[in-house]
């Protein structure tokens, strides 16, 4: 049987910190509001740098981190809901600058399930061709489409990126679990280009060119989505709750986690959160999280994590790896 491991983890993100303080200058808000509503101290805030630039910064680390080349790369997935460009996708962008001469490159758009969906495509696009090693990054610069007035949405989200390397092997990535529920799509919506010609003028019904949440919708779509999806992966690998190591979610809200904490009746410190330092990076976020992990050298050959995301769509989903670099 074809396994796929992941072999090397890597990340940027911006410079410049943004305190809750700082945004109190910008908005209606407070420090402590914002971090105990959701536990976020601060977040990186792009002062130029654009989505290619930091998904290759953390394709560069990601590629150091497995010893390998760029040439060795066969595929590179990028998962954003920010990019710089309709055309090329930032894929094919990383590949030119980081000289990733034979691979297949293609953007995918999930949301903040990005980086779950994008293993979940990789995985099975290595397992089903001759292709090798793939690239799955998660990258951001949500800073470009927020509300900057909107006190209930611009607090809670930041840049970054995150990459890692994933390559046909004998243990790692053991099952999938996502999930799509389109229904519920308007709770959480980005607008983009309207359809206007020489011959008609619509407006998308989603006109809004800037995050807009119902943020108690999400909350409940959060809590049930992890437990969920924590609960299904525990049935497809049999493992046993207890032996898994970590749960890396996607960094939202704290307070989500500590919810389903107790609604999967587990130790909050079961899960990894860097939310307080960097906020909500969406597709990012999971893969930000496990390069820090990786770096501070908490994960042994054999751990047993889980990774889960959910956001817009609605998405979410997550995968149960067995660490195995
Ligand atoms: O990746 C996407 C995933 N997203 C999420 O997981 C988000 C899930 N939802 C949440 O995290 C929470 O719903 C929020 C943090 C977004 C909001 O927390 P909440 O407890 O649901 O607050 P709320 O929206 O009901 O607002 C409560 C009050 C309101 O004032 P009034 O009407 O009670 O006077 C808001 O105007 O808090 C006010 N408020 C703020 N006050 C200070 C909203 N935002 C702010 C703010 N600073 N930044």
């Amino acid at each position: 049987m074809i396994n796929i491991k992941v072999t090397g983890t890597g990340s940027y993100l911006p410079k410049n910190v943004i305190t809750n303080d700082d945004l109190s200058k910008v908005v209606d808000t407070n420090d402590e509001w914002i971090k105990t509503r959701t536990g976020i101290k601060e977040r990186r805030i792009s002062q130029g740098e654009d989505t290619i630039t930091m998904a290759t910064n953390a394709a560069k680390e990601a590629l150091k981190d497995s010893n390998l080349d760029s040439k060795d790369i066969d595929l590179i997935i990028v998962a954003t809901l920010t990019p710089d460009n309709f055309m090329p996708s930032t894929a094919c962008s990383v590949q030119n600058n980081i000289g990733a001469l034979n691979a297949m490159c293609f953007d995918i758009s999930a949301a903040c399930s990005g980086f779950i969906y994008g293993l979940e495509v990789a995985s099975s696009l290595l397992k089903s061709s001759n292709r090798k090693r793939a690239l799955v990054i998660g990258a951001e610069t949500l800073s470009k489409i927020l509300n900057w007035e909107d006190r209930g949405t611009c607090v809670l989200f930041g840049d970054g990126a995150g990459a890692c390397v994933i390559e046909k092997g004998d243990k790692g990535i053991e099952a999938f679990h996502t999930h799509s529920i389109g229904e519920k799509g308007d709770n959480l919506t980005c607008g983009a280009y309207d359809v206007q010609n020489p011959y008609v003028s619509i407006k998308n019904e989603v006109n809004e060119k800037y995050i807009k949440m119902n943020g108690r919708e999400i909350f409940k779509f959060a809590v049930k989505s992890i437990s969920d999806t924590v609960g299904e992966l525990i049935k497809k690998t049999s493992w046993e709750l207890d032996d898994v190591k970590y749960i890396v979610p996607h960094q939202a809200n704290v307070r989500v986690i500590d919810y389903t904490a107790k609604k999967l009746n587990i130790d909050n410190d079961k899960f990894y959160t860097n939310l307080d330092k960097y906020g909500n990076t969406s597709a990012a976020s999971i893969a930000i999280a496990l390069d820090e992990m990786n770096k501070k050298k908490l994960l042994n050959k054999g751990d047993k994590i889980i990774l889960v995301g959910f956001g817009g769509g609605l998405t979410y989903g997550g995968a149960a790896l067995c660490w195995n670099v």
